[in-house]
C-alpha cells in the first residue's frame, strides 16, 4: 500500500506524533498521533469514507466536521465524522454502509 503522507522535513516543520496502530476495515494500519481519521483514511489510498442508503460512495467533502458526509464507524459507534475525530491506540474503524441508527437513539 502507498503512503501518501507528506516526506518528514523537519527544517521546513513536517513532523508526526508517536505511531499508533489501528484497525482499519479489518487489517492493522500504522497512524500517527495528532492525525485525523479521515487523514488515515486518505494516507491508505481510500477515498470513500462510506455509501449512502442508495449506495453512492461519499467522502471527505469540508474537512472540519460541518458536512457529515465523512461518517465511519469508530469502536462500534456509528456516524462518527472521520475529519473530526483523532486516532489513537487500538481503535477500530470501519467505513459505514448508509446511516445507522445509535443505540442511544433507538
Ligand atoms: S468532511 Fe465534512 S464533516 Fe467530515
Amino acid at each position: 500500500m502507498t503512503d501518501a503522507r507528506l516526506p518528514l522535513d523537519a527544517a521546513k516543520g513536517l513532523e508526526r506524533g508517536p505511531a499508533v496502530t489501528l484497525t482499519l476495515d479489518g487489517r492493522a494500519v500504522t497512524a500517527y498521533e495528532g492525525e485525523s481519521v479521515a487523514a488515515v483514511l486518505l494516507a491508505e489510498g481510500e477515498i470513500a469514507t462510506r455509501v449512502t442508503a442508495g449506495g453512492s460512495p461519499r467522502g471527505v467533502f469540508c474537512g472540519m466536521g460541518v458536512c457529515w458526509d465523512c461518517l465511519v464507524v469508530v469502536d462500534g459507534i456509528p456516524n462518527t465524522r472521520a475529519c473530526v475525530t483523532w486516532v489513537r491506540e487500538g481503535m477500530t474503524v470501519q467505513r459505514q454502509d448508509g446511516w445507522r441508527a445509535r443505540e442511544e437513539d433507538a
